[in-house]
């Protein structure tokens, strides 16, 4: 049977740790979905991970729709999340629903979008007409060139509040989740403290709701440089794939993984 979100939400209330990895193509879907994690993430990171860019602001909605097919063909329970690449989502809310309804027909059972009180309009748009949205605050890549580079955000006081505010704001809005990338654990625990729906962290900490983590950093496959927050679960499962797989789920449902050395 589907994950569903209220199966999510649930897992939150529980305190039953939510796991998630990204997830590009059929084969990795089904081995996932086997391993036992709870949701797929199509992330747009397969613009550096499988193209070769060097950001995610290349990656088309296109690439979103194929590869989230792709996933949903692997896939028979994990609940599956689709990336909004670049470019899709800011322009109108109108615009942003006509490319959500995209990729949801690909097979995704949730939207992620990047970027906080902005968004509010269009998360409210999507969410008001059967979409559901997953928030993106912190480090958000399509931002990076905003930002000054892939940087630890919320450190300062007033950043931290704005962070506060905007996690709220999208909650108000309608989102159904939200992802906390590259920021204090401290600010995490503060953020998930407050919310009623699940926290996804990746290098936020290790009170989030939950995890997610990009595959191919994991697995260690990817040739660029690691952040601090990667752990490679490859080397830690002495090189089989299923079984690094199988140790994040055990380390990240007992709250083994992040541990402080992965976090800010
Ligand atoms: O695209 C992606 O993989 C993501 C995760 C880093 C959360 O957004």
């Amino acid at each position: 049977m589907r994950t569903t979100l209220s199966t999510l939400h649930k897992m939150m209330r529980d305190g039953d740790k939510i796991t998630m990895l990204t997830c590009y193509d059929a084969s990795f879907a089904t081995l996932l979905d086997d391993a036992g994690l709870d949701t797929l993430l199509v992330g747009d990171s397969l613009g550096n991970v499988l193209q070769g860019h060097e950001s995610t602001l290349p990656v088309s909605l296109r690439d979103m729709v194929y590869h989230t097919q792709c996933v949903a063909r692997g896939a028979k329970r994990a609940f599956i999340i689709g990336d909004m690449p670049f470019g899709t989502f800011q322009v109108s809310p109108q615009d942003a629903f006509r490319n959500a309804a995209e990729i949801m027909a690909a097979g995704a059972q949730m939207v992620k979008i990047e970027g906080g009180r902005p968004m509010l309009e269009t998360i409210s748009f999507l969410t008001e007409r059967g979409i559901p949205v997953c928030g993106h605050l912190g480090l958000t890549p399509q931002s990076v060139h905003q930002l000054g580079g892939y940087r630890v955000q919320g450190r300062a006081e007033d950043a931290a509040q704005r962070m506060l505010d905007d996690a709220r704001i999208l909650e108000q809005a309608g989102a159904g989740m939200i992802v906390l990338e590259a920021i204090p654990a401290v600010l995490a625990s503060q953020i998930t403290a407050a919310a009623t729906v699940p926290t996804i962290g990746i290098g936020a900490g290790a009170d989030c709701h939950g995890q997610v983590l990009v595959l191919h950093d994991m697995l260690d496959v990817y040739p660029g440089k690691k952040a601090k927050f990667v752990k490679n679960f490859m080397k830690a499962a002495a090189g089989s794939i299923q079984d690094a797989v199988g140790l994040y789920v055990k380390e990240v449902r007992g709250g083994r993984f992040p541990g402080r050395e992965h976090s800010f």
